[in-house]
């Protein structure tokens, strides 16, 4: 295998036919440019292109909805969705569109080609046709009862009720949703790719990468799935495919006797690839055959899983059947994403939709960033919960990154007036702390890296994330703010310390919080920062001035949840509202009263776990290790194991009855009790502080 020179991303063309919704860019669009964003920090040579797909039955199905024309549905949706990538900073290197006529001579060309190249089959054959509106329907366009589970409204290509794929023969009692007669069968040309030509290559190719006695990619670094689905379809047999279709929308079959049809739209919409490329070579006085044809060049496309065959099967056969191109190393396809325990549907609006985020959440868009980089469907279905929402915000973006750079910035305004201090010499490392958080930081830029090189993207954010915890480790065991008095030379090498953990966050973070990462650098003084620099030596600068502590994220109060989960409960189809009554809290107040003596014997403190892992032979216990400002921290056996993972732990802050006479359990002495919140459901909660307070800190 080549090492590649160059790296061509692609994000699937999303139809022009609505706005953008969450599962959108938890698919395809936010991994990409989280790839894209990392690979250029490195310094690498990378082209990101995407565009709206301009054609297709779901352009003129919605005109029709809307009682409007094709062009004027595409206008409207090609504009408020390249608006939305931009306000969520995904950001291509070109939003291109399939409507563009650069596209058309692109894709016509490229029709051309394959047929001089004897790449189609022509074939007449019976379809549908509505004597009514004068024409040839699209699969889309005919509805009628599904034969295999009795449907009434099923479409031809495809019954939503029992998810089986249809043609439209297959539907009893068609009619056409056009004018509502029913459909002639009347026979019509078309233009087919003989994929079955492509069985052995194609199964060659994918199972083993190797294409023409060459390695071509790492089928072991493709994801399962993918794999798992393309190798289903070439069991199942490759058949002939129509590349055309009879439609006035779209791009028009420039050949002879070919008046009225079009170029089918998974012909044409890949395509829409590389004219985008064209179309940026054009803007920028450079040439787009290498991103496309050099064999040292990386092509990767981003998409969702219903697009699985479409990249991975009939488009390279396309290409190869062309000639002259090279064939995606990968295609790094996500799962879906759900809403509150359902699928995202637009036209039942359960979603959340970007636009309309971005209205009601100005300036917060790295944290929806956030919020979904966690919850990827990377290799199966996830789920988006507003709580989770709220709980990722608080709990990491809040209590992690914003109170650590908080609190740096709080102590060099106070102690040196909004200065970098001068560390210890050799390298800010003054002792056994100082060895370990070094090593210990030293090895994360390249692991997270690795991991988005390998589209993991939700364990390189939690090692980003490790970063600062580290930070706010440090700081808890270094405790500067008690050194202040008596040894200022040490306080002063912690803070510098902390400043340029700070400086490695704005790096290590970039890829995912673009916004916050600028904020940050702007705070430091700093400007454009490489990969390498996250923990160069000499970035921070003693001396130099820095910005004010300002508060990079705002916790979000349950009220602010309620708002939203409302709103999308109001869409809530009838038919599926959940039936099981939910359980009831338990209000009265029934214990007898105590003295405020009793009261007062209560050691009550905030502590920060650091640590936590499972009791062996224990289903519900976790032990954890508890920061609380005390030498050693404290152990305590906590049952919550069936509510929290130990990888979701560190760094919580917890509420602790620290004064609980110590008890064994299973064998692990336990130094006092972690109290929690249940709610309706009887789901533990934790009970935090509304800011992060030192470990340790009294509750009275
Ligand atoms: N418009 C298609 C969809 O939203 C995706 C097209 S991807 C491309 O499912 F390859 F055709 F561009
Ligand atoms: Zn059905």
């Amino acid at each position: 295998m080549k090492t590649p020179a160059r790296t061509t991303v692609t994000a699937a063309l999303p139809y022009a036919n609505g706005p953008l919704h969450i599962g959108h860019i938890a698919g395809a669009y936010l991994p990409a440019d989280i790839y894209v964003r990392n690979l250029k920090a490195r310094g690498k040579e990378v082209l990101f292109v995407c565009g709206s797909d301009e054609h297709g039955a779901a352009i003129t199905l919605r005109a029709l909805k809307e009682g409007t024309t094709p062009q004027a549905i595409v206008d409207k949706y090609h504009a408020m969705m390249g608006k939305a990538f931009a306000d969520f900073g995904i950001e291509f290197d070109i939003y291109h569109r399939t409507s563009s006529e650069l596209h058309k001579k692109t894709s016509q060309d490229f029709f051309l080609q394959l047929n001089a190249n004897g790449a189609f089959t022509e074939n007449t054959e019976e379809q549908y046709y509505d004597a009514e509106a004068k024409q040839f329907l699209a699969d889309r366009y005919i509805i009628g009862t599904c034969p295999n589970c009795g449907n009434p409204d099923a479409y031809g290509d495809q019954c939503e009720k029992c998810g089986s794929a249809l043609s439209p023969k297959d539907l009893i009692n068609p009619r056409s949703t056009l004018s509502g007669s029913t459909p002639e069968l009347r026979p019509t040309k078309h233009w087919y790719l003989p994929m079955e030509r492509s069985q052995e290559w194609m199964t060659e190719w994918i199972n083993t990468g190797m294409l023409d006695g060459e390695l071509q990619h790492d089928p072991a670094e493709w994801k399962p799935q993918v794999l798992g689905q393309c190798n289903s379809w070439l069991k199942e047999g490759l058949r002939p495919r129509a590349m055309t279709r009879d439609l006035d929308w779209g791009v028009p079959v420039p050949l002879p006797g070919a008046e009225g049809k079009a170029l089918y739209v998974w012909l044409d919409a890949p395509i829409g690839y590389i004219s985008a490329t064209k179309q940026w070579a054009k803007d920028h006085n450079t040439e787009w055959e290498k991103w496309w044809k050099a064999d040292d060049t990386r092509l990767l496309h981003f998409i969702g899983k219903d697009n699985i065959v479409f990249h991975c099967i009939i488009f390279p056969i396309l290409l190869k059947e062309h000639g002259g191109f090279i064939l995606p190393q990968n295609v790094p396809a996500n799962e879906f994403l759900n809403l509150e325990g359902r699928k995202l549907s637009t036209s039942r609006n359960w979603a959340v939709w970007l636009h309309e985020y971005i209205e009601r959440w100005p300036d917060r868009q790295d944290e929806l960033r956030y919020a979904l980089a966690t919850i990827f469907p990377e290799f199966k279905d996830s789920e988006f919960t507003w709580k989770d929402f709220q709980d990722k915000n608080n709990n990491e973006l809040v209590a992690i990154i914003g109170n650590f750079v908080q609190r740096i910035f709080v102590l060099c305004n106070k102690y040196y007036g909004g200065k970098v201090p001068e560390p210890a010499p050799s390298n800010a490392v003054q002792g056994e702390q100082d060895t370990v958080l070094w090593a210990e930081l030293s090895g994360i830029p390249g692991k997270v890296a690795a991991d988005i090189d390998k589209f993991r993207f939700r364990d390189a954010l939690a090692t980003a994330m490790n970063a600062a915890r580290l930070g706010n480790k440090y700081l808890t065991d270094t405790e500067p703010w008690k050194l202040e008095k008596t040894d200022p030379d040490r306080v002063r090498t912690v803070l510098f310390n902390g400043l340029r953990i700070s400086a490695a966050l704005s790096v290590l973070l970039e890829p995912f919080l673009p916004f916050t990462a600028q904020k940050l650098r702007t705070m430091l003084g700093l400007g454009d920062l490489k990969w390498a620099d996250a923990l160069r030596d000499g970035l921070i600068v003693p001396g130099a001035a820095i910005g004010k502590p300002e508060h990079l994220f705002k916790p979000i109060t349950d009220a602010e949840i309620a708002v939203e989960v409302e709103r999308l409960k109001a869409n809530e189809p009838m038919d599926q509202k959940p039936t099981a009554p939910k359980a009831e809290i338990p209000s009265k107040v029934d214990k007898a009263a105590i003295a405020f003596d009793d009261f007062a014997k209560l050691d009550l403190r905030i502590g920060t776990i650091i640590a936590a892992e499972k009791v062996p032979k224990a289903d519900k216990l976790l032990k954890l290790a508890i920061e609380i400002g005390e030498a050693e921290p404290r152990t305590i056996v906590s049952g919550i194991a069936q509510h929290f993972t130990p990888e979701e732990l560190p760094g919580q802050q917890v509420l602790l009855l620290c004064n609980l006479e110590p008890r064994k359990m299973r064998g692990v002495e336990s130094q006092g009790m972690v109290l929690m919140a249940e709610d309706a459901e009887g789901k533990l909660r934790f009970v935090q502080p509304s800011e992060a307070v030192p470990a340790g800190s009294e509750v009275r």
